[in-house]
């Protein structure tokens, strides 16, 4: 089970739900499964309209790693250095900002920001 809160100033407050983990549900599915108002525009990771800045409340961080197309679009955007890339590869740890169409959640209690500006987390 997945607990996933998110936080934008266009929500009148945090809104928290579950998502069944294993499901293959992405960040940016679970958002319109509850009428959160996430932009999003391509759905395939090219665009950078779904960016969010993700958040790990609990120890337990099962975040789907990042695929090719996330790396390239968030190193373009400046959200994602080489670094993040080791840190997330080799030691398994989460970058900060994600594309809400390529992130699939996992077992694990998260925060998802946006800004509900395309592109801005
Ligand atoms: S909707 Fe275009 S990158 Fe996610």
């Amino acid at each position: 089970m997945a607990l996933v809160t998110f936080s934008s100033p266009l929500l009148h407050k945090d809104v928290t739900v579950y998502a069944i983990a294993g499901d293959r549900g992405t960040i940016l599915s679970i958002a319109e499964k509850h009428d959160i108002p996430l932009p999003f525009d391509c759905r395939d990771g090219n665009c950078g309209s779904c960016l969010i800045e993700v958040e790990h409340l609990s120890d337990k961080s099962m975040g789907e790693m990042l695929t090719d197309k996330e790396k390239g679009l968030l190193k373009s955007l400046g959200k994602l250095t080489t670094e993040d890339i080791a840190r997330a590869e080799v030691n398994d740890l989460m970058p900060r900002y994600r594309l809400a169409c390529q992130y699939i959640v996992r077992d694990e209690e998260i925060r998802v920001k946006f800004t509900g500006s395309p592109g801005g987390a």
